[in-house]
């Protein structure tokens, strides 16, 4: 998709569509109140041509909500489509990003391959900020997840053009832009890898993957297999991979900005479970094949590394992605097994589908041996927080309250919804084991936590936060901004939350 940014007159933009955006203005809660859509531009073109649907009570610019005006009066675009962006007071950047990807998503199907959108001209919503957020969600909207359908029509959009009023100051609007391509692009990328059926995309291929990604965007890569987790004694990700066919993949990568040598040093490390299918504790054939997404985590790690590499943050940056397949098999881990992991903690298997802890618990202990000083996991991990949360917002724990608050900051940016679960000593009982040192499940009640607990065991002192993303890493309901398939959650939440150190 080409983009561009332009600051004109909107009259004259030679277009198939002109999107513009409006916004409810009706502040009367009152059964009467009657919806008071208001266009989000000053350009009297615009205002013109769009006065009469407007005053028709026809379009009542609720988030979303769309109109399309064929042969506009007055303007040179072929169409002007409204889109609305809800009540004003609630009006910001996230809605202009969905806003943005719901315009691109709306064309697809109509064999429209250009259009452009009008930033909106409103307060609460600095012109930079719109005009990053229009991107991010373009090229969100942009993304369909049927790469192996033989009558695929490949309707991507060819060039989305954002258009505003020209600022006083046209700087701070690009660079932001610049950025959000990135940004959309990175998050696009995760898409793609978590769309892969589990016999495309094996550990072996999302190694080979990634450091394809890195050499294009100059990241340090190694990817190691088999012989390294034993070298590393990696007996808890090692103890995951031993009953597949397929090796496993240590990815690692490494941002090095130039002339940083000192100062925090992050560690990002994501579960790449490429198949999960619960191994000799098989789950259910019901869904099973969702469990392709397992990996959604490490493809999240792999997605943010790509903007940091781009964006070019001041700081230190390692990402390890455990990918392993976790298949029954005569040689598979069996409930019962003691296994040690790298750290040296000994952990008894009680359901060997709680394979992403294990995998993570290496990764943690790795990631902290390579010198990260904070870290952060992501990790399609419990069914529990599926259903503590739904599939609303994505959890979050944290065992040290500063490290949560620069997230919890982030989130402000990158407008993804994560809450806050518990960590605590008594969760930590329920994962003690009497042959070992810790077992692997916690029982049914609270399996986010006791999940959580576990991976903490391996973070140790070291400020650390857990994304369990089970609920969210895939779309299950098409919204009009984003397509049915793989989300991309956290790949922005992560990528800010790097930027704030
Ligand atoms: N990959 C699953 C968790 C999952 C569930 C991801 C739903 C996406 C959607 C994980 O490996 C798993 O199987 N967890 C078990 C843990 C249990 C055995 C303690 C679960 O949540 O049921
Ligand atoms: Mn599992
Ligand atoms: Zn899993």
């Amino acid at each position: 998709m080409r983009t561009e940014l332009s600051f004109a007159n909107f009259a004259g933009i030679d277009t198939e569509l002109l999107a513009v955006l409006a916004v409810d203005t009706q502040t009367d809660k009152g059964p009467d109140a009657k919806p008071a859509p208001a266009l989000l531009t000053s350009d009297e073109s615009v205002k013109t041509s769009a006065a009469a649907v407007l005053a028709s009570g026809e379009f009542k610019a609720g988030a979303n909500e769309m109109l399309l005006l064929h042969a506009p009066a007055g303007l040179k675009a072929r169409r002007l489509l409204l889109v609305g962006l809800g009540k004003q007071a609630k009006a910001t950047a996230h809605g202009v990003r969905n806003a943005a990807g719901a315009a691109v998503r709306f064309v697809k199907p109509r064999g429209i391959r250009s259009l452009a959108f009008a930033l909106p001209e409103i307060e609460s919503i600095a012109l930079p900020a719109a005009a990053r957020a229009a991107a991010e969600g373009a090229f969100v909207g942009d993304f369909d997840p049927d790469t192996y359908r033989s009558d695929r029509k490949d309707l991507s959009v060819q060039s989305f053009s954002v258009v505003a009023p020209a600022p006083a100051d046209q700087t701070a609007a690009r660079a932001a832009f610049a950025e959000g391509i990135v940004i959309g692009e990175s998050q696009n990328f995760t898409r793609t890898l978590v769309n892969e059926p589990g016999n495309k995309l094996t550990p072996t291929v999302l190694g080979e993957r990634a450091a394809k990604m890195a050499s294009e965007v100059g990241l340090k890569a190694e990817v190691y297999s088999t012989e390294k987790l034993h070298e590393l004694k990696m007996g808890a990700f090692w103890s995951v991979s031993q009953g597949s066919a397929e090796p496993p993949a240590l990815i690692v990568l490494r941002y090095e900005p130039e002339g940083v040598t000192d100062g925090p040093v992050l560690g990002l490390v994501g579960k790449g479970i490429t198949f999960d299918s619960g191994g000799i504790s098989l789950k259910p054939g019901e869904n099973m094949e969702k469990m392709k997404y397992d990996m959604a985590g490490g493809a999240a790690m792999l997605g943010a590394m790509r903007a940091i590499a781009l964006l070019k943050p001041k700081v230190r940056v390692i990402s390890i992605v455990c990918a392993s397949e976790n298949m029954p098999d005569g040689k598979a881990q069996k409930p019962g097994d003691v296994q040690t992991a790298m750290s040296g903690k000994t952990i008894e298997i009680i359901n060997t589908d709680a394979e992403g802890r294990l995998v993570l618990a290496d990764g943690l202990s790795y990631a902290k041996q390579l010198g990260a000083t904070h870290l952060i996991d992501a990790a399609t991990l419990t069914g529990a927080c599926v259903v503590a949360l739904g599939m609303i917002n994505a959890g979050v724990f944290s065992n040290d309250d500063a490290t949560y608050e620069k997230f919890n900051t982030a989130l402000a940016t990158s407008g993804e919804k994560f809450w806050r679960l518990p960590l605590g000593d008594e969760y930590a009982e329920m994962i003690k084991s009497d042959i070992g040192d810790i077992k692997n499940t916690g029982g049914r009640w609270g399996g986010a936590s006791t999940a959580a607990e576990f991976l903490k065991v391996f973070a140790e002192d070291t400020p650390w936060i857990h994304l369990d993303i089970a609920g969210m890493a895939w779309v299950e309901n098409a919204q009009p901004y984003i397509a049915k398939g793989p989300s991309g959650i956290a790949v922005r939440s992560i990528l800010e939350w790097v930027r704030s150190f």
